[in-house]
């Protein structure tokens, strides 16, 4: 199978569809084959890759046996039809993307139905087809595109779409802003996925001989990503410090669930921390309008002068980015695959 990293929290606007964005094009210029997925209903990440024609053309196409969207892809679900196979788009070599679609949030209330169906002792087939979809629908754009890894973008809420989200998904980074609404979403999110990782096993464990392979659920956090920026610019750089120095003790003890005190005050000091993001300030319209990550940006695109050398320097920044969350990656899957004997005394994660 291959590996699924999910950018997620529950506070929205911390910049998780701009950097699911920006890793997946660095990924591809280092020569990975990347998979986006994107399950977010508001499909902006979506509307990044693809110009107003194509989306257009996407959400229009309503013939069943098009797979040309997330929602189309399970949309058969919902009648008696099975998970359809995705037709993924290719934004560059080496890089594909499964679009998202508004229509997906109607998919909500089957997901929430089928839930408690997989702990009861009849029709599990349908049950957990329901829930493992997206899993099943990621795989299977995997296997097409030969991807070795599968970003996936969702938004900040913590219902049924997110919870079969999370159930595909392997590894979780955590993005953050600096300020009370990230301290507060990351209360939230370490017990929702503590919540929903056994309540995924208990259902697993429920279907002694399944008909077809589920997910492991794992949802493993492999660190957060912290916004330089505020939610205002204008804020002064000491209200940005305060919050800031509480997240390393507030991932700690929330989303890993430890008692022993952070490593370090500091983010940029924090073993947790994968990445402080900078604010790319007139960059970002600019890669926008261009349709690149900020790093693809040249002169034609109007990145002159200062812009130039801020686009390069964007470039060390998030190939460093991408390093680091493949390296941590690795690390928790090895984590996971040493023999219990060998393993150092175990977390509460
Ligand atoms: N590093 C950055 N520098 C400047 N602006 C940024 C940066 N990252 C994101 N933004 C801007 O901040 C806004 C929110 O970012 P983004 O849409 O990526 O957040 P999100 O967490 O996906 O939001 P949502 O929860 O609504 O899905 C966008 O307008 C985006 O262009
Ligand atoms: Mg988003």
């Amino acid at each position: 199978m291959t590996p699924v990293l999910t950018f997620f929290n529950n506070k929205g606007g911390v910049g998780k569809t701009s950097l699911v964005y920006h890793a997946a094009w660095m990924l591809s210029a280092l020569d990975h084959t990347v998979l986006v997925v994107d399950l977010d209903p508001q499909a902006n990440l979506t509307a990044a890759f693809l110009d107003e024609d194509t989306l257009a053309d996407l959400w229009n196409d309503q013939a069943s046996s098009s797979g040309r969207t997330i929602h189309q892809c399970v949309a058969p679900l919902t009648k008696v039809g099975d998970v359809g196979d995705p037709e993924l788009q290719r934004p560059a070599d080496g890089l594909y993307l499964l679009p998202g679609d508004l229509a997906l949030s109607g998919f909500e209330d089957l997901l929430s139905t089928e839930w408690p169906n997989c702990l009861g002792s009849t029709n599990l087939y349908r049950a957990f087809r329901v829930i493992t979809a997206f899993w099943q629908v990621v795989q299977k754009g995997a296997g097409q595109s030969g991807a070795d890894i599968v970003l996936v973008d969702v938004g900040p809420s913590l219902g049924a779409i997110n919870r079969s989200a999370l159930i595909a998904t392997d590894f979780v980074a955590v993005p953050l802003a600096a300020d009370l609404f990230s301290r507060q979403g990351l209360r939230n999110l370490g017990p929702t996925l503590r919540r929903w990782r056994d309540d995924w096993k208990k259902r697993r464990g429920n279907w002694a001989e399944p008909d077809f392979d589920l997910p492991t659920g794992d949802m493993r956090p492999i660190g957060y990503l912290i916004q330089q920026h505020g939610v205002r610019l204008s804020r002064p750089v000491k209200a940005y410090d305060r919050w800031a120095r509480q997240m390393p003790a507030e991932y700690s003890r929330s989303v890993l669930g430890e008692e022993t005190p952070a490593t370090a005050l500091d983010p940029q000091a924090d073993e947790h921390c994968i990445a402080t993001v900078k604010h790319y300030r007139s960059l970002v319209p600019l890669a926008q309008d261009a349709r690149k990550p900020i790093f693809s940006l040249s002169a034609g695109d109007g990145a002159l002068g200062s812009h130039a050398v801020a686009a390069r320097g964007a470039f060390h920044d998030f190939r460093a980015l991408v390093e680091n969350l493949l390296q941590r990656t690795h690390a928790a899957s090895a984590a996971a695959e040493r023999p219990r004997s060998a393993a150092p005394p175990a977390g509460p994660v």
